[in-house]
This record gives structure tokens, C-alpha cells and sequence, in this order.
């Protein structure tokens, strides 16, 4: 959906090279001398594919709260800011909302079929801050957990391993009244306490954790853009503040979990990072793309892993700075277990330059091609190139992929199958370079798949479809799209079908 004739994640692109002062018309100068490099480096290509992924490789698929439950009303659960979004007139684009969304709340053991039919083996999904804490803080809502309760328990009694999210953006609406939502550190205290009281009920059976949903999405989006909830267009000292306070959050809600926590559980965080691709893959393309990589993500993964906002970061913000301490920035870079990564698109393809910062970024032509969601840009690369990056950059040891999937028009045929074969050239391609990846050692220990079944997807409301399963979201009916077919023919081979 455009919004003043920019995607949302066209704006999220934006925000990232300005946040470095890169231009892309840098980009061309410096792409002349790689080709030298390139030819030298076709060997490359000759890599070797092994058969499958690595035994005991995780399947799943993932959903989030506010997108599919509904029951927006029931069992004493408060407002969120996405309630509120939703229900302003002309910020959903077919004017819909979630009040009852795929209605999980009450249909979750048909979804849990839904999965078990596919053969996945793990299910990520969401918990609803203000089911658990309608105020955001103070006396938890005592039935607030029990959806959860009936969930994991179902889950479980299927041979599916429950990954739970602790924030995907359904911020409890007093939060915002109070505190200004993320503008506050409050709202990180308070984010920390939820996190710990739900990792001390349902850590018996729950082993693994993911504190936020994507930090930069929710901040840039949410805060900068103004199209996600709250809906704010801050200036730059402020939205530099939010993505400190976020980050904070995210560190001192992995400190409660492991706190509150039985001990074993696993904890990290989900990001949509910014992912670069070297454009031609010589030994200096590649590199310039992990400098890009540690620099256009500094505000997120980087002050996680590395406990630093970057010197670039900090030149660039000047005056407009995050104000933090040293002890922030422990808390932010409290260990992890792992580090989940939502992989869609290349952010950006990189080529090397001489000078500072080391990399340029290589404009997209008007013809790159993209999926049915203007935004999604079709890179399967990225799906090597992400995790690669994360493991070399900052030797992660596990990761998972927590997210990757498309959207697709899915109109169903004349015999009522909806015979979606671009999801699957979407999916093939992507898990190719997944494969690739974990064929060299790349330790990526299971994927997500975005979605389970069509659901609210934010802005776009209704309009954009992501799941294996199509969702007629009059009759709550969910079938199964050609879609569904191959990622069971891939979960039963544990290859690429
Ligand atoms: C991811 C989110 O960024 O993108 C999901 O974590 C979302 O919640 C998915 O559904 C697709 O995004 P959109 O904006 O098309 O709904």
C-alpha cells in the first residue's frame, strides 16, 4: 500500500541510508572496478549443494496475536494501540480491523490441526500484552493467561514445540496515554515485568522465548512513519530515543525472562534486519556488505550483540543522539540464546568503495521485481546472506529464521483450489539459498513460516494474503492452498521439494 506515494518499506530503506548521509548514486562510480574481481571469483558458483537440510532441522510456521485471535473484548482484555488504530478511518485500507480477525481465540484447535497437517513440528506465535496486563501494569488479569495455557497444552498434545513472541506491537493502550508508548523508559520497565510474568507461568512447557518482533519496524513505522500503530511522525532526537528505549526493553525483558524462567529456556530476539547482499559476490563486495550490515542495523542487532551504538551512528545522529547510560548498554546487550530473523527481501545490494564507510549501495532499477505486496521485493539471496552475515559479524552460534513467506492475490479457481504457484516459486527460491546456507555450516536450527493461514495484516488489512492456508474470512472457513502441499513435501523430505 503506498502512503504518499512511498511504501512502508521503501520508507524503512530510506530512513536506513539516510541514516548513514549514503547516497546511492555512489553506488555506480565504484561498481566499474569490481568486475575484475568478479570474474576472478566465479568459482563461487561451483559450491556445492548438499541433498537436505541438517537432521532435526526445525519447521514451522508463525502468526502473531492481534492479527489472528480477535476476541478483542473478552476475558478482561484491555485496549491495544493497534485496536485503536484500527478502528481511525483511513488508516486500514479496506477500512477492516481485528475485533475478530481469524477468531484463533476460539478456533485454535482447528488451527493446531492445520499445522499438524502439514507436518511442522514448531508453531511461533504471539502472546497479547493487554490480555495479560489490560493496564500494562499493576495486577495481572487473572484469565489473562489462560488462552495461552489452552494453546501450549495443545500444541503439545500434537508434537508441536510452542515458540512464543512476548511484543508484537499490541501495546496495551494505556501505555501509550500514560507514557507515550516506547517514548518512555517506563514503558521498557514495564514491557520487562510482562515478560517476566509470563515466563514464570508458562515456562513449564514453553522453552523458547523471542522477546520483540522487529524492533526497527515497530520504531521506524510506528514512531517515524506514522502508518503503523501509535501512528506518530516523531523528529529525529525522539525517534532515536524510541529505538533506545525499544532495544532497552528487548534486554531487560531477556534478563526478566531468564529471571522469572525455569532454567534451560532460551531466549533472543526477532528482527527484521537490514539485510545486505553483495551484488556480484567477490571477496570485497562481500565485505563491504557485512560493513553495511553492522552499520545500517547500529540502532538494533548491532547494540544487541555488540553492546555499542557504532561511531558512524553516533557522527551521524549528532545533537539528535539517544541520551543512555553505560549500564543501558549492558542491559541491551545482555546474552542471548539465539537471534530470530524475519527475511523477506534484500534491503540493499552492496558493492565496495574506497571510502568511508567502506560500501555503497546500488540503486534499484524501476523493473526489480516484487511479489504481490509492492514492498516485497524478490531476493531469494537474502536468505543466504542474512544469517551468513549474522553468524560471521557476530558469531552467533544458533539462529533461527522466524519469519519469510509472500503475499499473493490467491483467487481461487473454477474447481476452488487456489493454485498459488507464485508462493511457491517464492518459497522454493528462498529455502534453495536457505539451504545453501546451512549446507556450509551456517547454523540455522529451524524457519518459521509467515503464515499459518491468511490473517490481518496490519495496514493493508484483510486485502494482502501470506498464508499456506486461504482464509474466508466471512464463514472462518481455512483451506488449504496448493501452497500447503509443497511445504509438506518439504517438511517430509527435510529438502527443498
Ligand atoms: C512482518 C511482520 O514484518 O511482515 C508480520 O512481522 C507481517 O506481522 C508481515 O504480517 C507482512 O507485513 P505486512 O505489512 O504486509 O502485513
Amino acid at each position: 500500500m503506498l502512503f504518499n506515494g512511498f511504501s512502508r518499506r521503501h520508507f524503512a530503506r530510506i530512513a536506513a541510508w539516510s541514516a548513514l548521509g549514503i547516497s546511492t548514486n555512489s553506488a555506480e562510480a565504484s561498481q566499474a572496478g569490481t568486475s575484475k574481481e568478479a570474474s576472478r571469483e566465479n568459482g563461487l558458483a561451483a559450491r556445492g549443494r548438499a541433498a537436505g537440510f541438517p537432521s532435526g532441522f526445525l519447521w514451522g510456521t508463525a502468526t502473531s496475536a492481534y492479527q489472528t485471535e480477535g476476541a478483542v473484548n473478552e476475558d478482561g482484555r484491555g485496549p491495544s494501540i493497534w485496536d485503536r488504530q484500527a478502528h481511525i478511518p483511513g488508516k486500514i485500507a479496506d477500512r477492516s480491523n481485528a475485533d475478530v480477525a481469524n477468531d484463533s481465540y476460539h478456533l485454535y484447535k482447528d488451527d493446531v490441526q492445520l499445522m499438524k497437517a502439514l507436518g511442522a513440528k514448531a508453531y511461533r506465535f504471539s502472546i497479547a500484552w493487554p490480555r495479560v496486563f489490560p493496564e500494562g501494569t499493576g495486577t495481572p488479569n487473572p484469565k489473562g493467561l489462560d488462552f495461552y495455557d489452552r494453546l501450549v497444552d495443545e500444541l503439545l498434545a500434537n508434537g508441536i514445540e510452542p515458540f512464543a513472541t512476548m511484543y508484537h506491537w499490541d501495546l496495551p493502550q494505556a501505555l501509550q496515554d500514560r507514557f507515550g508508548g516506547w517514548m518512555s523508559r517506563e514503558t521498557a520497565t514495564a514491557f520487562a515485568e510482562y515478560a517476566g510474568h509470563v515466563a514464570g507461568r508458562l515456562s513449564d512447557r514453553v522453552k523458547q522465548f523471542f522477546t520483540i518482533n522487529e524492533c526497527s519496524r515497530l520504531v521506524d513505522l510506528g514512531y517515524g512513519a506514522g502508518v503503523d500503530a501509535p501512528g506518530l511522525t516523531l523528529a529525529q532526537q525522539e525517534l532515536n530515543q524510541v529505538r533506545h528505549h525499544v532495544a532497552l526493553g528487548h534486554g531487560l525483558a531477556v534478563r526478566a525472562i531468564r529471571a522469572h524462567g525455569r532454567a534451560g529456556i532460551k531466549v533472543g530476539p526477532a528482527e527484521n534486519m537490514v539485510i545486505c547482499v553483495p551484488a556480484v559476490e567477490t571477496p570485497a563486495n562481500i565485505r563491504a556488505a557485512e560493513i553495511a550490515t553492522r552499520e545500517l542495523n547500529a540502532g538494533y542487532l548491532t547494540v544487541m550483540l555488540e553492546g555499542k551504538y557504532t561511531d558512524a551512528f553516533l557522527a551521524y545522529a549528532g545533537k539528535d543522539a539517544p541520551k543512555y547510560t553505560a549500564e543501558d548498554l549492558a542491559v541491551i546487550s545482555s546474552p542471548v540464546d539465539f537471534v530470530g530473523l524475519n527475511v523477506y527481501m534484500p534491503y540493499h545490494y552492496v558493492v565496495a568503495a574506497d571510502d568511508a564507510p567502506g560500501f555503497a549501495l546500488a540503486p534499484f532499477p524501476a523493473s526489480f521485481p516484487h511479489m504481490e505486496s509492492d514492498w516485497l521485493r524478490i531476493g531469494p539471496e537474502a536468505m543466504y546472506w542474512a544469517p551468513r552475515h549474522v553468524a560471521k559479524l557476530w558469531d552467533v552460534k544458533s539462529i533461527y529464521i522466524t519469519e519469510n513467506g509472500t503475499s499473493a492475490i490467491d483467487r481461487p479457481a473454477a474447481d476452488g483450489q487456489v493454485y498459488d504457484v507464485d508462493r511457491i516459486m517464492f518459497l522454493r527460491s528462498y529455502l534453495t539459498q536457505l539451504q545453501r546456507a546451512t549446507s556450509e555450516g551456517v547454523p540455522v536450527l529451524g524457519y518459521f513460516l509467515w503464515s499459518l493461514m491468511d490473517n490481518f495484516e496490519w495496514s493493508d488489512g484483510y486485502e494482502k494474503r501470506f498464508g499456506l492456508y486461504r482464509v474466508d474470512f466471512r464463514t472462518q472457513r481455512r483451506t488449504p492452498k496448493l501452497s500447503a502441499s509443497f511445504y509438506r513435501e518439504v517438511i517430509a523430505r527435510n529438502a527443498v521439494a
